[in-house]
C-alpha cells in the first residue's frame, strides 16, 4: 500500500519548474518519479498543467502540485494496488478528460513512473526486470544515440535540423558504446573549437556552433568519428537525424531548408541526397506532424534503406501508431512516456509498434531531470534503441550511467539493435 503521496517543484535542465511525485510505501521506503518537458512538442501530445501568470514565465506548476497532494493522493493512499494498468486506469478516470487536461500530463506521468517503481519494489525486482516481466519482453541493452550537434528549437544557431546523433551500432557492449560516444564527442569539441572559436550549447547538451547547412553539421560528425579513430558507417558508427520538420514547415507540404522552399518530393530528394552522401541510419520527423502525405512518400522512397521514425507524428499513442502502420507512414515510432501520459499507455505503444513490425526508439525530452526511468524502460522492453542527448550534462548522462550500471550487473544481456 501507498501511505502518502507528495508533489514537489523541482527545476528541469532548462531551469523551468517541473513535477516530482514521491510515494511513501508501507515498509518505509519512498519512491519518486519526475516529469520531463519538451520544447518542440507535438500538437497531439498529452497536456502539461502550467499556472500561467508571471512566476517562472508562466511555467510554474503550483496547481499541478496541489492536485497531486489532494486528488491524486486521495485516490492512491490507503488502497492496495497490484498492477500498473489498474493505477493508470484509475488516474485516467479521476482526470476524466482526453490528454489529462485536468490533472496535467506532468502530474500523471510523474505519478505513473513513481507507481511503477513502487510495484517493482513490491515485487522485489529491479525496475527493468519488472518491466520485462509484466510485458513478457526479452530484455536487451540498447544502442545509444548521442545527440552531439543541436539546432532547431534546441539551439540559438541558424541550423534548421534539430538533432545530429551518433550511434555506435557496432559496439560490443554498453561500455564500448559509451566510450565511443564520449570519444567522438570530445573529438567533435576540438574540431568545433578550432573552426568556430566557441562550442555553443544546445538544450540536449550537444554543441551549437553557428552553422546553417545540415551538410556542414554532417561533415563535422564524419570528421569527428574519424579523428576519434572509428569508422563512419551505417553498420559501424552511424549517424541519425531528427530534423523535427514541424519547426521548418511552411504548411501545405512546403518546407524551408536554408533559403530553399522545398515541396514534398523536393524534401524527399534532399533526404535521399543526404543518405547517399553520409552514413545515416535513421531520420525522425522528416515531415510535419500532420503531413501524412509527406511521411507516406518518404517511407515509400526511403523506407527500405533507413529507419524512418515518427515522433510528433505519433506522440506515443498506440492508435496513431497503428494507423501509421496501416497507412505505411514510417517503419519506426519514437517512445516518450510524457507524450501519452502513463507508463501503461507507453508500454501499449511499444507493444503496438512491435505487433505491426515497427521498430521503437525510447527517448528523453529536451527538458530533463535526473530521473532514469527511460533507461530501465528501454532495457526491460528490449526495443534496442534509445536517445538521451549528448554524453555530457548530468540529466543526459544519468540515463547512460544507469544503462552502464545495468550492463555491469547483468553482462548476459545482449547489446545492440534487434
Ligand atoms: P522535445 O524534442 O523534447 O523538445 O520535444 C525532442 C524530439 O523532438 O525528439
Ligand atoms: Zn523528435
Amino acid at each position: 500500500t501507498i501511505d502518502a503521496v507528495h508533489g514537489a517543484r523541482i527545476l528541469d535542465s532548462r531551469g523551468y519548474p517541473t513535477v516530482r511525485v514521491s510515494l511513501e510505501l508501507d515498509d518505509g521506503r519512498t519512491v519518486t518519479g519526475d516529469a520531463p518537458a519538451g520544447a518542440s512538442t507535438g500538437a497531439h501530445e498529452a497536456v502539461e498543467l502550467r499556472d500561467g501568470g508571471s512566476a517562472f514565465g508562466g511555467r510554474d506548476v503550483t496547481q499541478a502540485l496541489h492536485l497531486i497532494d489532494t486528488d491524486i493522493s486521495g485516490l492512491l493512499t490507503g488502497r492496495s494496488w497490484s498492477a500498473i494498468g489498474q493505477i493508470d486506469a484509475a488516474l485516467a478516470e479521476l482526470d476524466g478528460t482526453t490528454g489529462y487536461r485536468r490533472l496535467g500530463a506532468n502530474s500523471v506521468v510523474a505519478t505513473s513512473i513513481a507507481a511503477s517503481r513502487a510495484l517493482a519494489h513490491a515485487a522485489d525486482l529491479p525496475l527493468w526486470q519488472w518491466i520485462a516481466e509484466i510485458t513478457g519482453s526479452t530484455p536487451r541493452m540498447p544502442v545509444p544515440h548521442f545527440n552531439v550537434l543541436n539546432g532547431g528549437a534546441h539551439a540559438a544557431n541558424e541550423l534548421d535540423f534539430q538533432e545530429f546523433m551518433i550511434a555506435p551500432v557496432n559496439a560490443g557492449s554498453m561500455a564500448d558504446a559509451v566510450r565511443i560516444g564520449a570519444d567522438v564527442y570530445h573529438a567533435l569539441a576540438a574540431l568545433v573549437r578550432d573552426r568556430f572559436g566557441s562550442l555553443g550549447l544546445g538544450d540536449e547538451g550537444g554543441f551549437a556552433p553557428s552553422i546553417a547547412a545540415p551538410e556542414e553539421a554532417l561533415d563535422l560528425l564524419v570528421d569527428a568519428i574519424r579523428t576519434a579513430g572509428y569508422e563512419p558507417g551505417v553498420d559501424q558508427v552511424a549517424i541519425a537525424l531528427d530534423p523535427a520538420a514541424n519547426e521548418f514547415s511552411q504548411g501545405d507540404g512546403s518546407y524551408r531548408v536554408l533559403n530553399d522552399s522545398l515541396d514534398r518530393d523536393g524534401l524527399v530528394d534532399y533526404y535521399r541526397h543526404l543518405i547517399d552522401t553520409y552514413p545515416i541510419r535513421s531520420i525522425e520527423d522528416g515531415f510535419a506532424e500532420d503531413d501524412h502525405e509527406g511521411f507516406r512518400r518518404m517511407q515509400a522512397a526511403l523506407g527500405d534503406r533507413i529507419q524512418i521514425v515518427g515522433d510528433d507524428l505519433y506522440v506515443t499513442d498506440p492508435q496513431r501508431i497503428r494507423d501509421g502502420g496501416e497507412q505505411q507512414l514510417t517503419n519506426a515510432a519514437l517512445i516518450k512516456p510524457n507524450q501519452i501520459g502513463t507508463v501503461s499507455q507507453t508500454l501499449g505503444a511499444i507493444a503496438t509498434a512491435k505487433s505491426i513490425g515497427m521498430a521503437s526508439m525510447v527517448s528523453h525530452r529536451s527538458g530533463e531531470t535526473t530521473d532514469t526511468f527511460i533507461a530501465d524502460l528501454v532495457v526491460g522492453t528490449g526495443t534496442g534503441q534509445i536517445k538521451s542527448g549528448a554524453p555530457g550534462r548530468g540529466e543526459r548522462v544519468a540515463k547512460y550511467n544507469r544503462l552502464t550500471e545495468i550492463a555491469e550487473q547483468h553482462p548476459e544481456l545482449p547489446y545492440g539493435l534487434i
